[in-house]
């Protein structure tokens, strides 16, 4: 079967489901569960029982999609997204992209962990994504184009769109929250980068450094989405000592900065 059909087969699934139409799309990467709370929750529904849908392995990564509204604008959530690094094809990695623009999504909104890179930065920033670097996968466009997705060739110029990077930096001042703006370099992980590597990125431009994002946002880019995306920075990858990280320290402080990403989200939401 081809991926279109796929695509269909998920979409058909799902409409059954629902009573409204998503505008806009939300992934929530690791620990940042927390904006569902402020949602009006329609219907829940595990990617396992989604057709064609991978199943995430992560922790932290529960693996729902989620339906409902926030400040008036219909929404589907993506709780856990899946990596490469998990071992997924990218093009399953990005399936659900797919899905939710033809669910009736033109705005998607991207969060995930990242490793601080730009010396300025502490732990539990957040940073506005206003370009990126992209060495996490193969491209996902590789292979056949669909016309149906979008072009062949897709610009990438200015994958984020301005005006939500403006409407967001307005949010935040309104709310008090400090928020940086930057470069996110993408790795495949699962292995943290080595001191030489976090030296490198640095130099290459780059504020913060994770595993997932670019292979999503170049979808969304390839079906003509308008894209927003902020990175949590759960730790500081540059440093001048060894600088030990678990999944577990990005997840307590992803954890505890989820309720300031949801109120910059929120926010943001009543602006689109
Ligand atoms: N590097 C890569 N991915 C990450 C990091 C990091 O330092 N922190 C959270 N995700």
């Amino acid at each position: 079967m081809d991926v279109v059909e796929k695509v269909r087969e998920a979409v058909r699934f799902l409409d059954g489901s629902i009573t409204r139409k998503p505008e806009i799309g939300i992934i929530l990467g690791s620990g940042l569960g927390d904006f569902i709370k402020s949602m009006d929750v329609e219907t829940s529904v595990p990617y396992s029982e989604i057709p064609h849908f991978p199943v995430s392995t992560v922790d932290g990564h529960s693996g729902k999609l989620i339906f409902g509204s926030l400040a008036g604008k219909h929404l589907v959530v993506m709780v856990g997204r899946f990596h490469f690094y998990e071992g997924h094809p990218i093009g399953e990695v990005v399936f659900p992209i797919r899905v939710m623009k033809f669910l009736g999504i033109h705005t998607l909104c991207i969060s995930n962990a990242a490793g601080g890179v730009n010396p300025s930065f502490r732990v539990g920033d957040l940073m506005i994504i206003n370009d990126h670097i992209g060495f996490s996968s193969i491209n996902p466009l590789i292979g056949p184009n669909e016309p149906l997705f979008g072009p062949r060739f897709t610009d990438m110029s200015e994958p984020y769109d301005k005006s939500l990077i403006g409407a967001a930096r307005k949010v935040a001042s309104t709310l008090g929250i400090d928020i940086h703006e930057g470069v996110y370099f993408s790795v495949t992980g699962p292995s943290y980068e080595t001191r030489a590597e976090y030296r490198m990125i640095k130099l290459v431009g780059a504020d913060a450094v994770g595993m997932s994002t670019v292979p999503e946002v170049i979808i969304a880019c390839h079906m003509g989405l308008r894209v927003f995306a902020m990175s949590v920075i759960t730790d500081l990858g540059i440093r001048d000592e060894a600088n030990r990280i678990t999944h577990e320290e990005v997840l307590e402080i992803a954890n505890a900065t989820s309720p300031k990403l949801s109120a910059l989200l929120s926010g943001l939401l009543s602006e689109i």
